[in-house]
């Protein structure tokens, strides 16, 4: 059987990264100014986090007294993030799960967020993605997503593609270029209207 050479794509693969330190790549301890900014201009209550990994943006988001749920189909990255787990008053739900399939969750979120697992995704598991976010958010709440342009699915991504991709059921507010990781990457802040 020949060997897969390139990007992660699914959860046995991401799980090994996450079992040793390849997951390091994409660690920018840094909590982004961006998510900084959701929680003091969108004030939510509860949030849920897509891809959430190890949970250090959850474990933010729960310190700043949001209620909010971390998703991730890594049960290696789930177990570390649980681990992690702080002593503040509310703590993160950390669940195993495929962000193209969420059929479990039926809560009706105040704001999303997702650093870095859309890009992670096919064509097909975008239009999934997008269903569920959609579903899973109140009317006229934020999505807020950070995604590389040359994204390891090989699907160019810039803000045309991802006002047109999430066009049915999102507007796209604003989009802002980014380099937010240390080595740099080019990538973009996505602000995304759910539409009422
Ligand atoms: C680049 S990592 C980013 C992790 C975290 N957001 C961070 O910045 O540290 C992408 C994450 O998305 C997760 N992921 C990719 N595809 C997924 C899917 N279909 N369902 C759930 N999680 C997925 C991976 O397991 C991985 O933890």
């Amino acid at each position: 059987m020949s060997k897969k050479i390139g990007p992660p794509s699914t959860n046995v693969e991401f799980d090994k990264l996450y079992s040793s330190v390849g997951h390091w790549i994409w660690s920018d301890v840094r909590i982004p100014r961006e998510l900084k900014e959701l929680v003091t201009i969108n004030k939510p209550k509860n949030s849920i986090e897509l891809g959430c990994g190890i949970g250090r943006f959850s474990s933010y988001m729960a310190e700043q007294g949001i209620n909010v749920t971390g998703v991730d189909f890594s049960s290696v990255a789930i177990d570390k993030a649980k681990k992690r787990i702080n002593n503040s008053e509310l703590k993160p739900t950390f669940i195993v799960g495929d962000v193209t399939n969420l059929k479990g969750l039926n809560n009706q979120f105040d704001v999303s967020f997702d650093v870095g697992c859309f890009h992670c995704l096919n064509e097909e598991g975008q239009k999934k993605y997008i269903e569920e976010v959609y579903r899973l958010l109140k009317p006229g709440a934020i999505h807020l997503l950070w995604a590389l342009d040359n994204s390891p699915s090989n699907i160019k991504l810039n803000p045309n593609y991802i006002s047109n991709v999430f066009g049915s059921h999102f507007q796209l507010t604003k989009s802002k270029f980014s380099g937010r990781r240390i080595i740099f990457v080019a990538s973009h802040w996505y602000w995304l209207t759910r539409i009422k």
